[in-house]
């Protein structure tokens, strides 16, 4: 029953029952937000529910002056969370691979039209007729919205891309973004992605008011929005002005819509707002023209776009197309050239990576470009200093693009001071003062000095708690050089032995503190295989290699023994190794090279002993899937599929697509003219499939 329904006509109101009501309504209003949102178990129909909000809205238009500060209408979230919960995607939230001219953005299309075999669709990929979504894309922080039964349940941020921190209430607190889907063509459950972001006004407002409340400022309206995003108190967030842009999706319960473009219409019949820049476009040069009138536009927009986004507006063809590893191969972001501006350089300073790799970086007068204030710029090596002659007290060139580290392209030459000398590059480890060394061939100076040098031991231990890797908590870059130098920490295993006593009685930290450590340092003693491999900082392995690697060997046993048989050059598990798709020879003699050092072997030894590393989850395949785990090579032409979606879908499916067969292929499917593969197949007993029976494993899906 609703009370609404019942009350006296709100232009009979005075301001006294006015003001009590408005009380009521924001304490009933929560009540009932709390049993839907929260538990799940909504004690009032929807009508009533909308009743009672429209209710006080029109008291609150009535009497502009009583809005209370709880008001259901200014969305206030719940009560300050003490710190975001994390939450597991249902499907990853992934990036986009980018293009930077019009060649990247040829060769883009082209990889599509490659992606397929059979006439009737090589005729929707050619790429002077496919149909396109374009957008603008958007400078902020992407974030999904999860709604159930139309109702929004969850909102989260990107984080890893597998889990995010859940900033429902945060969001809630944004106009743009329903509490409830409008109308009732929605799936049952829906994860709605789109960009959080700030416009200018409203970001040189926040700035000029945290000015006068000596506040520090924020350097672009992205920093903006991702700090007010993830307040602990959403009632901050509230006053922020953030805005919501909606551009795609993650788990729907059911389809909704055939093509990219049609979604984007849904999504505004639901009550998002959707770019009214998107465009449809119908092959590449009018995707081309799109880009080059949005660089045109950019200026005037009243947000900051970095470039474009193109998406297959066909949704089957997006489906096909899949995913690499890192973005999907349906999309593409074409990326707006960077920014430059001049500034001195004051000094060139020698940084020490966690590989003892020496670094020159120059140390500038702080200057903004493109509406970031940049302060240092990294000069990569020795020779590029050489090459480009760029000496301490030049006035330099900055280049600004995107999210990349600001680098110096060159000199103007015109205002050397005079008697420069040119820089001559250090020879010694400015850290330890080892001989830095270069081997031939490379680009790098190296120091020697091993895990003797402060630099490369405390930068290996960063590398190894932070927050892709073991994710240590309270473990800041600070504590781990202090501790370092201390010698309370000397190795990665030392992490899980520390001595809380004599923490707790360090300056500044205390008993509390001390437990705290702990307990953060507790919680990670057990550890997925990727982030585990990923944290060991073998060169030229990121996460992304660091995920392949653990998809590829599953278990860390597996792993490690497979790359002691890898130290065998000519033996299975190194071509093994090296026929992992995303893996290149150097990497992978990065890798074997790795377990090749005693000092690791011992390394990885002591750290077992102190946390147990956890299978890798087949993550997205369907459990039911007969192909999870199992290895698969694809021999001969395919006449369904090319042999990229053949991987695609195996992929897909959990399996190893690998390219040579071996004792551990698990299936060879064998194609038209298959040559020494599949007598290879037989001779060591592996099944063989037709592409008939492949096609029908993967069809009945
Ligand atoms: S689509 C799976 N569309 O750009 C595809 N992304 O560089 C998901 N972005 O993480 C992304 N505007 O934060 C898409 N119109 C747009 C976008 C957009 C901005 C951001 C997003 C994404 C990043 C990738």
């Amino acid at each position: 029953m609703s009370r609404a329904a019942k009350a006296a006509p709100v232009d009979e109101l005075d301001e006294k029952a006015a003001k009590a009501e408005l009380k009521h309504l924001a304490e009933v209003i929560s009540h009932h937000d709390r049993l839907y949102y929260e538990k799940d178990a909504p004690e009032i129909s929807d009508a009533d529910y909308d009743a009672l909000r429209l209710r006080n809205e029109a008291i609150e238009k009535r009497f502009p002056h009583l809005v209370r500060a709880d008001s259901p209408s200014r969305r206030v979230g719940a009560a300050p969370a003490t710190g975001f919960a994390k939450v597991t995607h249902a499907k990853p939230m992934l990036s986009l691979d980018n293009a930077f001219d019009d060649e990247d953005v040829r060769a883009f299309f082209q990889s599509v039209r490659n992606f397929f075999r059979r006439k009737e669709d090589l005729e929707r990929v050619d790429p002077a007729t496919i149909d396109v979504a374009a957008e603008p894309k958007i400078d902020g922080l992407s974030c999904s919205l999860r709604y159930e039964r139309g109702a929004l349940v969850l909102g989260a941020t990107r984080g890893d891309g597998v889990t995010g921190e859940d900033i429902t209430a945060n969001v809630k607190t944004l106009d743009t973004v329903p509490h409830r889907l409008k109308g009732r063509a929605w799936p049952d459950h829906i994860e709605i992605r789109g960009e959080v972001y700030m416009e200018h006004a409203g970001f040189f407002a926040l700035n000029a008011e945290r000015e006068r409340a000596g506040e520090p400022v924020f350097a672009n309206p992205r920093n903006a929005a991702a700090g007010s995003l993830r307040q602990l108190d959403s009632a901050v967030t509230a006053t922020r002005p953030l805005k919501f842009f909606a551009y795609a999706w993650g788990e729907a319960s059911r389809s909704f819509a055939a093509t990219h473009f049609e979604a984007l219409d849904q999504f505004r019949h639901w009550g998002f707002s959707v770019n009214k820049l998107s465009r449809l476009c119908r092959g590449v040069e009018a995707v081309l023209e799109f880009h080059r009138e949005m660089a045109a536009r950019r200026a005037e927009l009243p947000y900051d776009i970095d470039g474009v986004v193109y998406k297959v507006n066909d949704l089957d063809l997006q489906e096909r197309l899949g995913f690499a590893a890192r973005a999907p191969r349906w999309a593409i972001a074409h990326k707006f050239p960077a920014q430059q501006a001049q500034t001195l350089l004051k000094e060139i300073i020698v940084q020490v990576g966690r590989q003892g790799s020496l670094t020159p970086v120059a140390v500038l007068e702080p200057i903004t470009v493109g509406g970031v204030v940049v302060q240092r710029a990294t000069l990569h090596n020795e020779d590029e200093i050489a090459r480009k002659d760029i000496r301490q007290g030049d006035t330099v060139i900055i280049q600004r693009a995107g999210d990349v580290i600001p680098q110096v392209v060159g000199v103007v030459k015109e205002r050397r001071p005079r008697g420069s000398k040119p820089y001559v590059f250090p020879h010694k480890c400015p850290i330890c003062g080892s001989l830095a060394v270069r081997e031939p061939g490379e680009a790098v100076r190296r120091c020697t000095g091993g895990l003797i040098c402060a630099a490369q031991a405390v930068e290996r231990l960063r590398h190894f708690v932070s927050r892709d890797a073991l994710d240590i908590e309270g473990l800041g870059e600070k504590h781990i050089a202090e501790f370092w130098e201390d010698k309370l920490i000397k190795t990665p295993a030392g992490i899980f032995r520390l001595d809380y006593a004599a923490i707790a009685e360090r300056e500044g930290w205390g008993e509390q503190s001390a437990a705290k450590l702990r307990e953060a340092i507790e919680a990670r003693r057990t550890i997925a295989l990727e982030r585990f491999i990923y944290a060991l900082g073998i060169p030229q392995v990121g996460q992304q290699t660091a995920k392949l690697l653990a998809r590829h060997y599953r278990s860390f046993r597996r792993w490690r023994q497979a790359m002691r048989e890898a130290q065998d050059r000519e033996g299975e598990a190194w071509r093994e190794l090296n026929d992992i798709h995303g893996i290149g020879e150097d990497t992978a003699t990065d890798i074997a090279g790795f377990f090749a050092e005693k000092h690791n072997l011992a390394l990885l030894d002591d750290l077992l002993e102190e946390v147990t590393v956890t299978d890798y989850e087949g993550a997205r395949a369907p459990a039911h899937s007969p192909l999870v785990g199992k290895t698969i090579v694809f021999t001969g032409t395919l006449t369904s599929m090319s042999r990229s979606e053949a991987k695609a879908r195996a992929e897909a499916l959990g399996a190893n697509v690998s390219a040579s067969v071996s004792g551990k292929t698990d299936y060879l499917v064998v194609g038209a003219d298959a040559g020494s593969k599949a007598e290879k197949a037989k001779a060591l007993g592996v099944k063989t499939m037709s592409e008939e029976e492949w096609l029908a494993l993967v069809q009945g899906d």
